[in-house]
């Protein structure tokens, strides 16, 4: 059985101190962090990517940003390109998160333009995906995740999805307390699989597809152990050594 995946991406919250006394008590948890029935990963802010990068030595987390540039570089002041996340040791990125897509107005074209320049320098896109509950509500769930792969598909294929990671985040999900149901998580996982078959049923099936959205220690497991559900990506929980640890006991044992 491949590995749960157990992403904490902290976004744009924590101090140097903060994010130090984290790394420092997640790690001392290393028979946790070590089991061969998890991989976890963390996902800084970029400047402190290379003080977690540090605290991660001996470890076996590893490291992921949180977004890149479209260009492969040039004069874009104040971005960071694929190139230079390699350079930090980074080995995933976090690409379309619903809050680029829908606070930043990244277009699901650009998303694609970003999984294009994150493949080339052999960084494991996290792609996401998710539905306003507008959406939801309005059966429109399968119609905008299929638009979000589509443009992706379009610009680099296929078989580019086998260097891919996928993450069922509903929007409406994220931050809020709210979860989508175990229910909603297998038919958006299967409808994504679905979808994926075009390009082959081996890639379909091979493909890692987490959820996302208020995952917590006490829920871990409903999300976990739902077939097609290959681990989770986790914000607010992932920001607290002992949460982050436990959603990673329950990976161990989903
Ligand atoms: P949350 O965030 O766990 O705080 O809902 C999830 C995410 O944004 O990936």
């Amino acid at each position: 059985m491949k590995p749960k995946i157990i992403a904490g991406n902290w976004k744009m919250q924590g101090s140097l101190q903060e994010i130090t006394n984290l790394m420092r008590e997640v790690c001392s948890n290393f028979d946790v962090l070590n089991s061969p029935s998890v991989q976890v990963i963390v996902f800084p802010s970029f400047v402190y990517l290379h003080t977690v990068h540090q605290l991660l030595q001996n470890s076996p987390v590893l490291l992921g940003a949180q977004n890149v540039n479209e260009h492969v570089a040039g004069a874009y002041t104040g971005e960071v390109a694929a190139s230079m996340l390699k350079d930090m040791r980074c080995q995933f990125v976090i690409l379309g998160h619903s809050e680029r897509r829908h606070v930043y107005k990244e277009s699901n074209e650009l998303v694609a333009e970003k999984v294009q320049r994150a493949l080339e320098v052999q960084l494991t896109p996290i792609l996401c995906v998710g539905e306003l509950l507008e959406d939801r509500e309005k059966g429109r769930t399968e119609a905008v995740i299929q638009a979000q792969l589509q443009a992706v598909i379009d610009a680099v294929g296929y078989q580019a999805f086998q260097q891919c990671i996928i993450a069922y985040e509903p929007v409406w999900a994220i931050g809020t307390g709210l979860t989508a149901t175990p229910e909603q998580a297998e038919s958006v996982q299967a409808f994504i699989r679905k979808l994926l078959k075009q390009g082959g049923t081996e890639l379909a099936n091979k493909m890692s597809i987490l959820y996302g959205g208020s995952v917590k220690p006490d829920n871990a497991a409903s999300f976990l152990s739902v077939p097609g559900i290959d681990g989770v990506l986790i914000g607010g929980a992932s920001l607290k050594a002992q949460s982050f640890v436990d959603i990673c006991k329950v990976g161990i044992q989903s």
